[in-house]
């Protein structure tokens, strides 16, 4: 029996390192953010099939900017044999179109919600799935690490088809993230660096091959705490990024101006494009960089990780 109204909320997130490589196999690794999109939803006793979607972040979004949200919750009723009249408020404030997973982080709490709502609490492995038919219908070939990390949470070495694996750390650390606040569509991105492989199949496979080692190189870092060692692997994961052909001269400056003001590393995340980019940085330095990225015309903030990933809230 469905009560009234029901919310969950899901985190954003970011890729330390291994985005598009992903695409094709090779592992990841991605932190939940301490920034979360919260859905609420509630029955429309009446109107079965009507689904009406707001967002408090958008309020003049056109009827294609929420569609994703309504396949999200159509998905989680197919599966579970329902038709029902439903109304959807998002909340969110994870950064919109920014390769933050803001949209992943809707589709999750959407599903979650869509089940407290009827008293069905779907299996992780579940809500990932259904989340990620739903991106499907957006951009045609994710991988698949954005419902995951918005349903796990935490820090994840993801590989397309696989459980994700937990990393954990001894280590509290915080990072920037600068935002070029140029939207790009990860779909596109993703198909040009497809055509990549199939003018340059032995190239390609090479720049695999080194995005691969650099992420295990990663882990170690993290592993050890050693953050330094990881800034320059974000260095080398930018320079591999660029050379796909998915940085752009916004994300050079936001990363060359975090590199200039003493980070550790700087790179893009997500897919490119525009977007954002994020740095490491010693504590004592973690606001010098952001004043650097304002400075060439970049939005930054600070963010931790989150252990949080998909949660009731009821
Ligand atoms: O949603 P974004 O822009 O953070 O990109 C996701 C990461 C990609 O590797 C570029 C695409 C994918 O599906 O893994």
């Amino acid at each position: 029996m469905a009560k009234g109204s029901f919310e969950a909320s899901a985190p954003g997130k970011v890729i330390l390192l291994g985005e598009h490589f992903v695409v094709f196999g090779k592992p990841a690794l991605v932190m939940a953010l301490d920034r979360r999109a919260r859905v609420r939803v509630k029955l429309l006793e009446l109107q079965a099939d009507n689904i009406k979607v707001h967002s408090l972040n958008i309020p003049n979004a056109s009827p294609a900017e929420l569609q994703p949200i309504k396949e999200a919750a159509i998905k989680a009723m197919e599966f579970l044999g329902l038709r029902k009249g439903l109304e959807i408020t998002v909340n969110s404030d994870i950064p919109i179109s920014a390769g933050l997973g803001s949209s992943a982080a809707v589709s999750v709490a959407t599903i979650a919600a869509v089940g407290g709502l009827f008293g069905v609490r779907f299996t992780k492995e579940d809500l990932c799935r259904l989340a990620l038919e739903a991106e499907r219908l957006v951009h045609k070939n994710p991988s698949g690490i954005d419902p995951t990390i918005a349903t796990y949470g935490g820090i994840l070495l993801f590989e397309k088809g696989k459980p994700p694996e937990p990393v954990k750390l001894d280590l509290d650390f915080q990072l920037i993230i600068g935002n070029t606040g140029i939207a790009r569509s990860t779909g596109e991105m993703v198909a040009k660096v497809g055509l990549l492989q199939l003018y340059y199949p032995e190239i390609f496979e090479s720049l695999l091959e080194g995005a691969h080692r650099l992420v295990l190189e990663a882990l170690e870092a993290l592993r050890a705490s050693d953050l330094e060692g990881l800034g320059r692997l974000f260095n080398v994961n930018h320079g591999l990024l660029s050379a796909i052909g998915v940085s752009d001269i916004s994300l050079e400056r936001l990363v060359y101006a975090a590199r200039a003001a003493g980070a550790f590393g700087a790179k893009l995340t997500g897919g490119g494009g525009g977007g954002c980019m994020i740095a490491l940085a010693e504590a004592g330095r973690l606001d010098q960089v952001v004043q650097a990225i304002r400075k060439a015309g970049g939005e930054a903030f600070i963010a931790a990780p989150s252990e949080r990933g998909v949660m009731l809230e009821a």
